[in-house]
């Protein structure tokens, strides 16, 4: 009886309910089915990663790769039955011999956001830093003169914020603007991914597939993730740069093509050409503008305009009206380091607006390692106080070595 009552309300919810043994399929609710596409009865005994066909699935599944569970992923991108692509936030956590994994279809939401079209503007960039604001400043000048453009910053930072205010202020504004992720590409598809086949090229080319340069032709290219571009490509991509054209796989002429370049990455370029690791040529061709996103942990300024700017956003988005956030939730927000910088920043928000619609984001609507690590500071200040900043002895009324101690000192800015 109570059985039918839980399945009742499983089939009710908007949410898509999974569950999976040994990957296989035991139980998908309706919602899970409007949003794979797959009837129910088909759904049963077959594999998750053929119904939920997500780019995760394929490349680091977190079960596989065991990762601490439960797990909340804020975006995946998968393709339903229809190979139609979708956008969904999942959340996974084991139950009995296997895992439940919950849905939320998040398309359409996406498909609003600036971030899907790249279309940022210069207006988009929020930020009250002396450097970045200089940025800025010379945002249009460095997007009027065509030059290759270089950004480097720490994951998270807004390096594809400014990519795409780049091309908006740049005579290229209309003109085709193109991403690709160098490290998502496997390396045996980058080069066909960026220029192109000819029919025949392979077994599998039974057309002339255009590459990325020719579909830009005219506009703008980010090549992300540069970093991660395997050493052949980067010879041939100093080709396309010295000569403006490309030669498609199993081609014979070379085609003159017009794209500007725009290279990013979360890397020090610099420090892998002294370690051999990427071509000195092609650092100089692309690093002709160089633009360096400081991390968020050394720009606090920008957090406060930061959290102001995501409420307003997701109000207008989520259709919420949260008027700000408390003191000391912004405190605590203050005193966090973000490993993983605005886009953590970003999700830290988003979280609260899960858990209210209206009033004021406080403490306990943030994610309880912020909570936490405000907790371990307050106890090290307080222990040092007590033992007059002597390390070894606030160390032992913590119950912790000097070298942790330390590291934690110097993790809380403490001294
Ligand atoms: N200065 C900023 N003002 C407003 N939003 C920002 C700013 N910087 C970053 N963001 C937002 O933070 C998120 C991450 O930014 P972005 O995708 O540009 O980072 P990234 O440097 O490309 O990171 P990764 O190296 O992981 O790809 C985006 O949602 C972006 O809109
Ligand atoms: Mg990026």
């Amino acid at each position: 009886m109570q059985e039918e009552f839980a399945k009742k309300i499983l089939e009710e919810i908007s949410e898509g309910v999974i569950f999976v043994e040994d990957f296989r399929v035991i139980y998908a609710n309706k919602a899970a089915s409007n949003i794979t596409g797959f009837p129910p009865k088909e759904m049963k005994g077959k594999y998750c990663f053929e119904i939920l066909r997500c780019e995760l699935c394929q490349k680091n599944c977190p079960v596989r790769e065991n990762k601490q569970l439960p797990l909340e992923i804020n975006q995946v991108s998968v393709m339903d039955r229809y190979n139609e692509e979708k956008f969904l936030k999942i959340r996974i956590q084991p139950l009995n011999n296997g895992w439940t994994i919950i849905l939320q279809d998040i398309t359409r939401e996406v498909r609003l956001s600036k971030e899907f079209h790249g279309r940022y503007g210069i207006s988009d960039i929020i930020t009250a830093h002396p450097k970045l604001l200089e940025i800025i400043h010379i945002l249009p000048r460095i997007a009027m003169s065509d030059s290759p453009v270089l950004i480097e910053g720490e994951s998270g930072t807004g390096k594809e914020i400014f990519a795409s205010a780049i091309k908006d202020l740049s005579k290229r504004r209309s003109k085709p603007y193109l991403r690709i992720n160098c490290a998502a590409i496997p390396e045996n598809l980058i080069e066909s991914e960026l220029f192109g086949y000819k029919k025949g090229a392979f077994t599998d080319a039974r057309t002339d597939k255009k590459g990325l340069f020719s579909i830009a032709d005219g506009g703008t290219l980010l090549l992300d993730e540069i970093a991660e571009l395997p050493q052949q490509t980067q010879a041939k991509l100093l080709r396309v740069l010295e000569e403006g054209e490309i030669i498609p796989l199993g081609g014979t002429t070379p085609e003159k093509v017009n794209v500007r370049i725009i290279a990013a990455t979360n890397k020090n370029l610099r420090l892998l050409v002294e370690e051999g690791r990427f071509r000195e040529d092609l650092f100089y061709r692309l690093n002709v503008v160089y633009i360096y996103l400081p991390p968020l942990r050394e720009r606090k300024e920008d957090i406060p305009l930061l959290v102001e700017h995501f409420i307003d956003y997701l109000n207008t988005i989520k259709g919420k009206e949260i008027k700000g956030i408390k003191n000391r939730a912004m405190s605590l927000l203050m005193d966090y380091d973000y490993p993983g910088n605005v886009r953590e920043l970003k999700n830290i928000i988003e979280s609260a607006f899960v858990l209210i619609d209206e009033g004021y984001i406080d403490v306990n609507h943030l994610p309880v390692y912020i909570r936490e690590d405000k907790g371990e500071r307050r106890r090290i200040e307080e222990a040092l106080r007590q033992a007059r900043w002597k390390k070894s002895e606030a160390a032992k009324l913590l119950g912790i070595s000097r070298a942790t101690l330390w590291r934690k000192m110097k993790k809380y800015g403490l001294r």
